[in-house]
């Protein structure tokens, strides 16, 4: 983005800038380089995507262009836009998200469908309790808080990660989308919450639904991921080691404890551990029996991404 030559007299105006990110960032590698140029350039300006489209033709501060010029290096050498602007889109909400957290995907929004059809299929007498296992930027638990206060269902939701700087990101969640009445944050290892933290804080058959998007990532698959995950988003938000399947066995006993029966578990994984985590419903059993109506939900892309599991 620099004038050289023939082109000295061309002005800098948002769509040259735009265009001439676009294929830099695509040399780079970016899937989706425009997109990426657009975010970029909003954030930069601090207006909304769309605002862009009225005004390709401005030339803008140098301000904003020293902005625009130091994201996009940073991009081109792998960050994810969405650490870049600081936020992710979640089931049309806007999350905070910094590089102590997963950045939230598509995918998991799988999770908040299956939860809240079955939620609707069966309209709660009481409260429901709710916990997010693993809940990284809160945007599970947050998601559902919305959804059950827009349906009129009340929840009460716990949110549980390991990694307290996840923790705090969970937090500033719950405060932007003024949840806190109904979302309580804790550290704690799967459902096992810090002792003391809240005495009791998850009690034996408490929970109607369990929800976790877990890490499930083996060692071997790890090395295998792109380069801007492993560069930039926290390991321990990605890998269960040494198989991917160690969490998630675990989050599968420990589940089994805390739900009442008629509760539902439902988490996701990777397509490749899909019929493993399978077996490994069919074969545990609850107190109350072995698990019921075990099932495997499908992305967008045909890929078996949740498990839904019932306790008896
Ligand atoms: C795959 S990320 C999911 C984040 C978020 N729920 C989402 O879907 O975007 C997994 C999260 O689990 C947390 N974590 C890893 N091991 C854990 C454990 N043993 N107990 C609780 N949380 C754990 C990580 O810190 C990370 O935030």
């Amino acid at each position: 983005m620099s004038d050289t030559g023939s082109e000295q007299t061309e002005a800098w105006t948002i769509l040259r800038m735009l265009q001439w990110t676009t294929d830099h960032l695509k040399k780079y590698g970016s899937s989706s380089p425009r997109l990426d140029a657009e975010v970029l350039f909003a954030h930069a300006r601090n207006c909304q995507r769309i605002d862009l489209y009225a005004a390709f033709n401005e030339d803008p501060p140098e301000a904003v262009k020293a902005i625009f010029r130091d994201l996009v290096k940073r991009r081109a050498k792998g960050e994810p836009v969405a650490y870049l602007v600081g936020k992710k889109e979640f089931f049309s909400l806007s999350f905070l998200v910094n590089n102590a957290c997963l950045i939230p995907r598509n995918e998991t929004e799988h999770i908040i469908t299956e939860c809240i059809d079955r939620i609707k299929k069966n309209p709660p007498q009481s409260p429901l309790r709710i916990a997010d296992v693993c809940t990284g930027s809160g945007c599970i638990a947050v998601t559902i808080a919305k959804e059950c206060q827009r349906l009129g269902f009340p929840a009460e939701l716990i949110a549980i990660d390991l990694s307290t700087q996840a923790l705090e990101v969970a937090k500033q969640n719950i405060q932007l989308h003024n949840v806190q009445n109904s979302v309580k944050a804790l550290q704690g290892d799967l459902l096992d919450v810090t002792p003391g933290a809240t005495p009791e804080a998850i009690p034996e058959n408490s929970c109607d639904f369990i929800l976790s998007n877990p890490p499930y990532i083996s060692d071997e698959e790890y090395l295998k991921l792109d380069k801007s995950v492993r560069d930039y988003e926290p390991k321990i938000a990605l890998v269960s080691s040494p198989s991917g399947l160690e969490i998630i066995r675990r989050l599968i006993d420990q589940a089994a404890a805390k739900l009442k029966t008629g509760g539902w578990l439902i988490f996701e994984h990777s397509p490749m551990i899909a019929q493993e985590c399978n077996s490994l419903l069919l074969q545990s059993k609850t107190p109350t029996g072995p698990w019921a109506d075990i099932r495997l939900v499908k992305d967008l892309a045909g890929l078996a991404r949740v498990s839904i599991a019932r306790k008896p």
